[in-house]
């Protein structure tokens, strides 16, 4: 086999390693050596890094990860008004980061966006299909049920709700639940196009 440093050839190297990190077969590799830029060099006897990539197993399945969906704005359309004033405003974007520091915008203790899928942009537009609804659990076990409208855009000010909260979304189709407590009402701070504080990426209908 030729050596190529492509990705796709460091990926297998990777996750080679950590699959045979985890048995016990007694076959052993010579190792590659890291480079400054990351990179591996084979090994200096002239010998390939040992992996075959004809042995590597295709990557998992990704229809095991919900989360594993393409970037798409599923809706197909998307929020133009800027700041305008409207429930309706700025989609998929932290809407309490953003009202923080805006003269007249309403003081929110949660705020954030539904999406029909997990990995959607800024602006677009999500969704209330199925009857979603958000439920947000306080820290004395109070629930807040909040509907998103057309766009997913859901908020509430004004609850008197203690930190920290949990949160889930529930529709016809199921539920999806956030275990870990958050303190930040501003969700889609971290449920992000890509996920920002180990957050997922999108808040996404069950
Ligand atoms: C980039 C800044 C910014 C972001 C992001 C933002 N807003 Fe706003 N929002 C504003 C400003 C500024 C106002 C006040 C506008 C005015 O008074 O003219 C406002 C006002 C509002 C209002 C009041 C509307 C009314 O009729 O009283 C609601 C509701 C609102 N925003 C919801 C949201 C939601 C929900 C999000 C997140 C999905 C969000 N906003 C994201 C800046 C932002
Ligand atoms: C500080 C970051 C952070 C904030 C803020 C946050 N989340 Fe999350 N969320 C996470 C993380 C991390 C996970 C994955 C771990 C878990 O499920 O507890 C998650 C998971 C979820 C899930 C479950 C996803 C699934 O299917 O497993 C839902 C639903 C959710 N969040 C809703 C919300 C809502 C609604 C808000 C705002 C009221 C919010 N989150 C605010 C970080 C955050």
């Amino acid at each position: 086999m030729t050596f190529s440093k492509s990705n796709a050839t460091l990926a297998a190297l990777a996750s080679t390693a950590l699959l045979f990190a985890g048995c016990s077969a007694s076959r052993s590799f010579p190792t590659p050596t890291p480079t400054e830029d990351g990179g591996l060099v084979p090994p200096e006897d002239g010998s390939s890094p040992g992996v075959d990539l004809g042995d590597v197993p295709p990557p998992v399945d990704a229809g095991g990860d919900p989360y594993a969906t393409p970037t798409v704005c599923s809706s197909g359309t998307n929020w133009t008004g800027g700041t305008r004033r409207s429930a309706s405003m700025e989609p998929g974007m932290a809407c309490i980061t953003c009202h923080a520091r805006s003269r007249g915008a309403p003081r929110f203790d949660v705020a954030g966006t539904v999406y029909a899928t997990a990995h959607e942009p800024d602006a677009c537009n999500g969704t209330n299909a199925s009857g979603a609804v958000v439920i947000i659990t306080d820290a004395n076990g109070a629930e807040y049920r909040l509907p998103p409208n057309a766009v997913g855009n859901f908020s509430a000010r004004g609850t008197g709700m203690v930190m920290p909260y949990t949160a889930r979304v529930e529709s016809t189709a199921g539920v999806r639940a956030m275990l870990a407590p958050q303190t930040n009402g501003d969700c889609n701070a971290c449920h992000t196009l890509a996920g920002t504080s180990s957050a997922p990426g999108r808040i996404m209908l069950p």
